[in-house]
């Protein structure tokens, strides 16, 4: 489903994000990404998101190069994956339930179904009460999980997740994965990047580790 093939990303002032990344992942695959601040983990999500391109190399996504998707048809290839992004991208004048519902009124989807789905994901996110707040009124945890209802409401066939429980307590985290391991069950691919040594060790999925812009191992713990 997924290919990085020898790719790079320089920015300004030769910092080399990614150099000559190499792997793949195959649909319904669960897969961590992880190394220090700085290795290119969210670079990488960028890429797959087609948020940015590759300076070499080229990243395909069911067997289409993502750099040559046209800007016309980027929304219908964004359509199919949930991207929980490290700093969230809420709409702070918006309310949690219009944030969570958003992908889904893009599609022009039906009103009562978009209602019972936006509380669905409330009830699982465990949101219940704050539908009507803006994220001004939100905790920072509470903003990831908006963030996260919103990345799965659509149930996409591919979720890119960046730190997805790095603001959570422990409780909350666990109420999370448990998320992602259902979609995946149901055959959604995951790749998730995280700092978190004990996440990794609990879940023992694939991890693919970075640093310093390069895979340094990728293997099942
Ligand atoms: N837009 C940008 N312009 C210039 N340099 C950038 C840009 N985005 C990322 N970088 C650089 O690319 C490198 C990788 O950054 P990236 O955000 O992918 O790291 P990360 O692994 O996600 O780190 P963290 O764990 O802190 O989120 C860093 O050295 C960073 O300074
Ligand atoms: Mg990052």
């Amino acid at each position: 489903m997924i290919k990085f093939n020898h790719v790079f990303k320089i920015y300004e002032k030769n910092i080399k994000a990614l150099e000559d990344i190499n792997f793949s992942i195959s649909k319904g695959e669960f897969v961590f990404l992880t190394g220090p601040s700085g290795a290119g983990k969210t670079t990488i999500l960028n890429l797959l998101y087609r948020e940015d391109i590759p300076d070499m190399g080229s990243v395909f996504v069911n067997n289409e190069d993502i750099s040559h998707i046209s800007d016309r048809k980027l929304p219908f290839y964004r359509r199919n994956i949930g991207f929980v992004f490290q700093d969230f991208k809420l709409l702070f004048d918006r309310t949690v339930f219009d944030n969570i519902a958003l992908p889904l009124v893009i599609t022009k989807t039906e009103k009562k179904f978009i209602k019972n789905k936006v509380e669905e994901y409330i009830n699982k996110t465990g949101l219940c009460g704050k539908e009507k707040l803006t994220p001004w009124h939100l905790s920072g945890g509470e903003k990831q999980k908006v963030a996260i209802a919103r990345a799965f409401i659509t149930n996409p066939s591919l979720i890119l997740a960046d730190e997805p429980t790095g603001n959570l307590d422990d409780e909350s985290s666990w109420e999370i994965i448990k998320m992602f391991e259902e979609v995946n069950k149901e055959g959604t691919t995951i790749l998730f990047a995280t700092h978190n040594k004990e996440l990794l060790q609990k879940m023992n999925k694939r991890v693919i580790r970075l640093n310093k812009g390069k895979v340094i191992s990728d293997e099942s713990i």
